[in-house]
């Protein structure tokens, strides 16, 4: 038996679209248990990313029972896919003994899930910055600043990646592209610097927020109160419907009256206020 500790992670951060990546410090764990009775199933992403570890090491997969004890919120855009992924990889990788690099899961990984930004912080933890070169995985990964919190917002309603990406243009405007990649710069460097000022413009976002809104109908009025509660920025995390507000660690005061000004909201939104995780994918016990 082997359990895991996997993450969930936030990406896109605003700006970031597909590249921008951070932990969060909530956690699924995974047995994988060696059973006589088979797996029901076997669609589940982290038996198929298990498997995938598996056939490519050219190894037979045993019968295998998968437990999960599930904290991340699933398809709320908080990287419960890239999780599973993740634990699938190195759990298949350590039950194989196929002995892959961190580099060449993460690889694999971002092959099932179609793009890098919340695998790589599953894997690895921290602040990301990842972009594909030719099927090659590039990434830059920095302890995330301790002096930011995360107010952690989303609703009872799911919203698939499929359909979320759907909602977004085929092309954009240069201009949109020249102020996105200018706040993904910024934000890069704010996150670096732990540099709350800079936050404040560095969320800001005309590549996906804009258009994907009109399927969190409550968006702007969520991200204004959060605003005006004394966040330093907010943002869909990854293709929605959670919302983020990051604050200064020392703040006070933000999590009630934001809880109580969403009681009003249509969705029954849940607030958690959590950190950022340094730490990625984990395996506890052997
Ligand atoms: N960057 C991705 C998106 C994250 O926004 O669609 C969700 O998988």
């Amino acid at each position: 038996m082997i359990e895991i500790i996997v993450k969930a992670t936030t990406a896109n951060l605003g700006p970031g679209f597909d590249c921008l990546g951070l932990a969060l410090d909530i956690e699924n764990r995974v047995k994988f248990i060696e059973s006589d009775k088979e797996f029901p199933d076997k669609n589940n992403l982290i038996y198929l990313s298990t498997k995938k570890i598996f056939d490519l090491s050219g190894k037979t997969m045993p019968i295998l029972q998968i437990e999960q004890q599930i904290n991340i919120p699933v398809c709320r855009g908080l990287g419960s896919s890239a999780a599973c992924i993740a634990a699938g990889c190195i759990g298949g990788n350590e039950l194989s003994g196929a002995g892959l690099s961190m580099d060449e899961l993460i690889k694999i990984g971002t092959e099932i899930e179609g793009h890098p930004d919340n695998v790589v912080p599953a894997f690895l933890g921290g602040f990301t910055v990842s972009s594909l070169d030719e099927g090659k995985v590039v990434y830059f990964r920095q302890e995330a600043y301790e002096g930011f919190k995360y107010a952690v917002m989303y609703p009872e309603f799911t919203l698939a990646t499929s359909l979320s990406r759907g909602a977004l243009p085929k092309e954009i405007a240069f201009s949109d592209g020249v102020f996105n990649i200018g706040r993904a710069s910024l934000f890069t460097a704010a996150m670096i610097a732990g540099d709350g000022e800079l936050l404040k413009y560095a969320c800001k976002d005309k590549m996906h927020q804009p258009y994907r809104k009109k399927l969190i109908p409550v968006f702007d009025e969520i991200t204004s109160k959060a605003d005006s509660l004394g966040a330093l920025s907010s943002f869909l995390s990854g293709a929605g419907p959670t919302i983020i507000a990051i604050l200064p660690h020392g703040e006070r005061g933000f999590e009630d009256a934001m809880k109580e000004y969403l009681k009003g909201m249509d969705g029954n939104w849940t607030l958690e206020m959590v950190g950022a995780s340094n730490v990625g994918a984990t395996i506890l016990a052997k």
